[in-house]
């Protein structure tokens, strides 16, 4: 199974970013064809009609055949404001958007159509980023992506990973384990 992993921050020492890498190492352990990106690497301007008039940015195309590519997501989702961050939302918008003057992409949502996406979050306090989730799952759904039931948000994350970023308690990588098995599992469900 293709399971592609991001998280919706760009900091150098972002906790979601480690909580993506180690769910990218959980899931290779389990046998999933993980796909790990970092959205920085991603070439993305705030989403503009009038640019999008003139051409699609390369890399929203790159984005848009990647995800299209993989019926399995996981998403690591920081916390801003109760919600998710604009970095989430951009990359959701302009991969959502028809490409009008290609034929393959006039589906807006051919990315995101029938993929099972788990949710997971991490903030320095008690929620953990639970709020952020609570808004990404509706942007999600009304992408026509499935939500996991299963999701986890780990809460006091700067105390969470070791120095190389690895998560330190047996039980949050338990709690990442589920959520990485629900979304292969149904994943190989709805795309047999
Ligand atoms: C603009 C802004 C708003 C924030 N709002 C919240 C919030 O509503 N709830 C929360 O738990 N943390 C909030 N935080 C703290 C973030 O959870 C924290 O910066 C976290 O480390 C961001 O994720 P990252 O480590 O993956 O970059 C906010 C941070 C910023 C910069």
């Amino acid at each position: 199974m293709k399971l592609l992993i991001f998280a919706g921050s760009t900091r150098l020492q972002s906790h979601n970013r480690k909580l993506a890498h180690n769910a990218a190492t959980q899931a290779r352990a389990v046998g999933a064809e993980v796909t790990h990106i970092e959205l920085a690497d991603y070439d993305i301007p705030m989403y503009n009609a009038d640019l999008e008039a003139v051409a699609t940015p390369p890399d929203v195309m790159r984005l848009k055949v990647l995800m299209h590519e993989h019926p399995a997501w996981i998403i690591c989702s920081p916390e801003y404001n109760g919600s998710y961050t604009a970095l989430l939302k951009n990359t959701v918008d302009w991969v959502s958007s028809p490409v009008q003057a290609d034929p393959a992409w006039t589906d807006g949502f051919k990315s995101f159509r029938g993929k099972v996406v788990g949710m997971l979050s991490a903030a320095p306090g008690m929620l953990g980023g639970l709020r952020s989730q609570s808004h990404l799952a509706p942007l999600m759904l009304n992408a026509q992506c499935w939500i996991a039931p299963q999701a986890f948000a780990l809460g006091r994350a700067a105390e969470a990973f070791d120095s190389k970023g690895d998560l330190i308690s047996e039980s949050h990588r338990n709690s990442v384990q589920a959520v990485i098995d629900q979304v292969l599992w149904a994943a190989q469900r709805l795309h047999d």
